[in-house]
């Protein structure tokens, strides 16, 4: 789809289950650390009203245009900032906006972003090979694609897309190049691997660990979540959606972490690391859609959403 036909709107995965974990109160301050169409910032804003605040962060400038006219009936509630959740903490010291009671992540991109051929996330519409969330980004999937080493490129196919032909994909790849447009890259994996791949696609897996290294998904994930101890006011809630195993295990890990006194191996006599525990982990098991909201928006399928209270 092209920028100049109607912008499906995203529909917001999980929502009343992510307000609900972010017990969102009146008078309290949330951060929704990836805005995108602002489906769960108005979900909580109307929980907050009339004297809450919300903070939103989304790296693209793009959503950051289509969420403020949508968010305009909160003005004087909400402050939107075009930046990565990387930098989560200086975005709250800058704002003046700490400590909070919730921050949210819906990982990931937007279907908006995916219907929007010119961000050349799609293998299902013309555009180039970008893939960038933010265009203040140097590494396009181009960049990458055309050229990284074989065995270098396979490794990111294999461990962000879970794709068990990596090499052979890789392999293809190298011998194509130089590829420039999505429909060009699908039709280079398809040829490398067959037609035929389950219900998906065969180049999704490919498609999706691009995105993933072009935009440094898990490590920024990392990143940001280190800081939201720092954020969070006691007893306030980090919920976390992901649509991804990698991602997913990197949010389980780090609750179980920080619900975690000591961390020295367990033949350690005498604790040398210090470390305190700053979370409780609410949800035991991943909270997960209802079949009726993945028979409505099938892209919830993969959805997995945690939740930890600060201590
Ligand atoms: C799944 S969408 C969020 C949809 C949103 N919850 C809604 O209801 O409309 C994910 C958004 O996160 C943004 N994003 C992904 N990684 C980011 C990062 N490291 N920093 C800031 N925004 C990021 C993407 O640009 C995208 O708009």
């Amino acid at each position: 789809m092209s920028l100049t036909m109607a912008i499906p709107i995203h529909k917001p995965v999980l929502l009343s289950e992510a307000v609900e974990a972010l017990q969102a109160k009146p008078g309290k301050r949330y951060i929704d650390c990836t805005l995108g169409s602002g489906g769960h910032a108005s979900a909580i804003l109307e929980k907050i009203l009339p004297d809450g605040q919300l903070l939103g962060i989304d790296a693209d400038p793009e959503a950051i245009n289509i969420a403020k006219p949508r968010l305009a009936d909160y003005i004087g509630s909400t402050i939107i900032i075009n930046d990565n959740f990387a930098n989560l903490e200086t975005i709250c010291r800058e704002n003046n906006f700490l400590p909070v009671h919730g921050i949210l992540f819906d990982l990931g991109l937007s279907s908006t972003q995916l219907e929007i051929s010119e961000r050349g996330f799609s293998f299902q519409h013309d555009g180039p090979l970008d893939m960038r969330f933010s265009p203040a980004q140097e590494l396009t999937a181009a960049d990458i694609v055309n050229n990284l080493p074989e065995d270098k490129l396979s490794q990111i196919i294999k461990t962000y897309g879970e794709e068990r032909y990596s090499k052979r994909i890789a392999r293809c790849i190298g011998k194509s190049r130089p590829i420039s447009s999505t429909l060009q890259l699908a039709s280079v994996v398809e040829k490398a691997i067959g037609s035929r791949h389950g219900k998906i696609h065969p180049a999704t897996r490919t498609f999706m660990a691009l995105r993933i290294a072009v935009n440094r998904e898990l490590e920024n994930l990392a990143t940001a979540l280190k800081q939201t101890v720092n954020c969070l006011d006691h007893r306030g809630r980090l919920v976390v959606i992901s649509y991804h195993s990698l991602e997913d295990r990197i949010a389980k890990q780090f609750m179980i972490r920080e619900s975690k006194g000591c961390l020295c191996p367990p033949d350690t006599p005498v604790c040398q690391c210090g470390h305190m525990p700053s979370l409780k982990i609410i949800s035991k098991k991943a909270i997960t859609p209802s079949l009726t909201e993945i028979k409505l928006n099938p892209r919830s399928r993969s959805a997995k959403l945690r939740v930890a209270e600060r201590l």
